[in-house]
């Protein structure tokens, strides 16, 4: 396994759309197992493999505390999408230390292929639903900054491109 390296807003390799994945086989098995270890690490609870540079739609979810519920998308579609928008702080990866209120739709319904190549389907709300929508985006090269105000991102821009130049 290895850990991968997080892409950070606003490098433009976030904007590409993620292709379907062809065949779920061993590249994309080590893949999921690469993104789920550099998502417990990080520690984040979500990864979509836009956010590693792989333009590839696989997207590894753990909203457990104890790290042992990994869920795997490969090739998530929306079936449905519904109820109430509520609004979530959300936060990413991609933009370490901001963390903002978007609204969503508060249930999904998603049909996915996991690490297996099986067909699922999955009906989620809350968290999840949130969580699902926000890594979906990340495939389609969206970020949840961008449901924000032009002066929120600008803000957010200039504070990313001083955090990249400060030496860690
Ligand atoms: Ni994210």
């Amino acid at each position: 396994m290895a850990l991968l390296t997080i892409l950070h807003y606003p490098d433009p390799r976030l904007k590409k759309v993620a292709k379907p994945v062809l065949a779920v086989d061993d590249r994309i098995r080590r893949l999921v197992r690469d993104m789920a270890e550099t998502m417990y690490e990080a520690p984040g609870i979500g990864l979509a493999a836009s956010q590693v540079d792989v333009h590839e739609q696989v997207l590894v979810i753990d909203l457990s505390e104890t790290c042992d519920d990994l869920r795997v998308f490969i090739n998530p579609r929306i079936l449905e999408i519904g109820g109430a928008l509520l609004p979530h702080e959300e936060g990413c990866l991609s933009v370490p230390g901001v963390y903002d209120r978007v609204e969503r739709p508060e249930r999904v319904r998603v049909a996915a292929l996991n690490e297996r190549g099986e067909a699922f389907e999955l009906e989620a709300e809350g968290l999840l639903a949130v969580c699902i929508q926000h890594e979906m985006d990340h495939l389609r090269g969206r970020l949840f900054v961008e449901y924000l105000s032009q002066l929120k991102q600008n803000r957010i821009k200039t504070r990313m491109r001083k955090l990249e130049r400060e030496p860690v």
